[in-house]
């Protein structure tokens, strides 16, 4: 499987580097990340750095094969996903190769999910997310959740990071469904 993670300049760059992890275990992961989101990582202690068999790519690379829809994937996802990404990815700019990435998924009908961190959202973003929604996007904003009974924020992201690969279709134990033995 090959799948493109984008990782953008919104707190939580953990949940992007952790996906990477595990897609890495079932296929070729291609990723891009933006400066700022390099900067936010520093600040919340995030090492972005991958073994060799994760290809990373420049956003400026817009020439790199995840840019076109010729190139094949499974999924594309950008996690976090920051408001001004969003805000272009809705807007239809292509301006980085994240950016055009999402617009290629859109266009040939893969899986595009885009984890927004941000709260509280003004209508702009609401819009935006409507907008991606209706072109085919999944939206998952990282909630706070409870039910599987979470006893620290790793234990919050493995249950976004799970979502994530439910929708990607790519097999994990990373959360309890409900309904299982404990
Ligand atoms: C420390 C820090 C944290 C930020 N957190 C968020 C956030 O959680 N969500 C968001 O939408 N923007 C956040 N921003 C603002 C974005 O980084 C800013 O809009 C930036 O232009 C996004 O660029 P990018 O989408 O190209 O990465 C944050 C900025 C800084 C400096």
């Amino acid at each position: 499987m090959d799948f493109f993670v984008g990782i953008t300049g919104a707190s939580g760059v953990r949940l992007g580097v952790r996906l990477v992890e595990e897609l890495s275990c079932w296929g070729t992961v291609h990723l891009s990340f933006t400066s700022r989101a390099r900067s936010i990582a520093e600040g919340e202690g995030v090492d972005l750095a991958f073994p060799d068999q994760v290809k990373v790519w420049s956003p400026e690379a817009l020439d790199a094969p995840v840019s076109s829809g010729s190139f094949r994937l499974d999924g594309t996802v950008i996690v976090p996903c920051s408001m001004g990404t969003l805000g272009r990815v809705a807007g239809g700019v292509s301006s980085n190769l994240i950016e055009r990435a999402a617009d290629v998924a859109l266009k040939e009908g893969w899986p595009l999910i885009l984890v927004p961190r941000e709260t509280p959202l003004n209508l702009v973003h609401l819009e935006n997310m409507v907008r991606l929604a209706r072109a085919g996007a999944v939206i998952m904003p990282p909630v706070l959740t409870y039910y599987h009974g979470p006893r620290c924020i790793e234990d919050m992201e493995a249950f976004i990071l799970g979502k994530i690969l439910d929708r990607l279709g790519v097999t994990h134990t990373l959360f309890g469904r409900w309904g299982d033995e404990p």
